[in-house]
């Protein structure tokens, strides 16, 4: 059975990892055999889950016991995601081997399109087709703005595109049929140019990348077409999540429709970091604080309800808002995840 997706998106520093994790933990003691990918945890959230290191396998992180329910987490080496993709499109081992050791192959398959976002994609479809989990989790990477997220696989299709390819092979098929003439005579123009500009062995190295890297266009193309697929699917799970301040649920909002013109609408927004001590207040210890404080905090919860109602009144009618509170502590243990999961337990069911 292929595992059901949840990807967990939002703006930075808004709770996505964290979120993401909890969100994998409460399926985990449900019973299901669920894998969380993250790319950017908390240094203590990602030791108290055992990710000391970027990996490609998945680290076992909590078993459920009885419930056969099992936790993995994986912080996955996106330049060995392409590397793989390299390794498994390329026509022979030789070419493989050339692509590998040119000067660019670098450069250009960590800035390749946005390739973190990309290649965190590559990774899910991976897993995904593996069968070893009932439920995949994706935490999407720290800096990325959704749209850049989503259109990630598109991008890669027009890196593809045998045009530009064209354009770049150029300096090389002239090379051959010319027997290296043109460079080292740099007669045109445009190649002494070309050549002053750049330096003629990088305009080749260049060129030689993109030559050794054509016949695998066809295959990663369609890949990147089943990628865009995976992630326009009515079964993929989108989770929104955001922050209580106006400014937090303005932006998330202009996100979400920006997201619905693309046809996908999250089911879930969750708005994360809600203050609600307040509410205890009145009959708690605090009841003692001064009330110019109690004062000031009541009027920034009020604040912050009149904002998630407005907020709610303005999503989709399809997707739904919930609320996490502010823990008192940072999320950084199993136990402080758990303590989340009465609250997001309803969103990846
Ligand atoms: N509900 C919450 N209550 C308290 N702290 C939280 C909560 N959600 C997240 N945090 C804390 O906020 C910080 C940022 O969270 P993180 O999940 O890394 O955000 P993101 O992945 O969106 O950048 C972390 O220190 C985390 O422990
Ligand atoms: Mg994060």
């Amino acid at each position: 059975m292929k595992a059901k997706t949840t990807i967990v998106l939002g703006t930075g520093g808004v709770g996505k990892t964290t979120l993401s994790s909890a969100i994998a933990l409460d399926l985990a003691h449900k019973g299901n055999r669920v894998l969380v990918m993250t790319l950017d945890p908390a240094r203590r959230l990602a030791n108290s889950m055992g990710l000391t290191a970027l990996s490609d396998e998945p680290t076992m992180v909590f078993s459920a016991g009885q419930s056969g329910g099992i936790l993995w987490a994986l912080m996955p080496d996106t330049q060995r995601v392409f590397d793989r993709l390299v390794a498994q499109y390329a026509p022979s081992p030789k070419t493989y081997k050339r692509i590998m050791n040119n000067k660019f192959y670098e450069t250009i398959s960590t800035s390749l399109s946005g390739s973190h976002e990309y290649l965190a994609v590559e990774k899910l479809y991976n897993l995904i087709q593996s069968e070893q989990f009932d439920h995949i989790v994706l935490d999407t990477p720290p800096s990325s703005n959704v749209m850049a997220f989503l259109n990630a696989p598109q991008r890669m299709i027009d890196f593809c595109d045998d045009r530009y390819f064209k354009f770049f092979l150029l300096p090389y098929q002239m090379m051959g049929r010319s027997g290296q003439s043109l460079f080292k005579k740099g007669s045109d123009f445009a190649i002494r140019l070309l050549q002053k500009l750049t330096g003629v062995e990088l305009l080749l190295d260049l060129s030689e990348f993109f030559f050794n890297f054509k016949d695998m266009y066809q295959g990663i193309r369609q890949r990147a077409s089943a990628i865009h697929a995976l992630l326009h699917d009515a079964q993929t799970n989108f989770v929104f999540v955001c922050g209580p301040s106006r400014d937090q649920l303005e932006t998330s909002l202009r996100f979400i429709k920006s997201l619905k013109n693309e046809g996908i609408v999250p089911r879930h927004v969750i708005v994360n970091k809600v203050h609600k001590e307040v509410e205890e207040f009145a009959s708690g210890p605090d009841a003692q604080r001064p009330e110019a404080i109690y004062q000031y905090y009541l009027g920034l919860y009020q604040l912050h309800r009149q904002n998630i109602a407005r907020f709610a009144r303005d999503l989709p009618p399809t997707c739904l808002s919930i609320e996490v509170p502010s823990l008192l502590d940072e999320v950084n243990s199993l136990e402080g995840l758990a303590a989340l999961g009465p609250f997001i337990n309803s969103v990846a069911g």
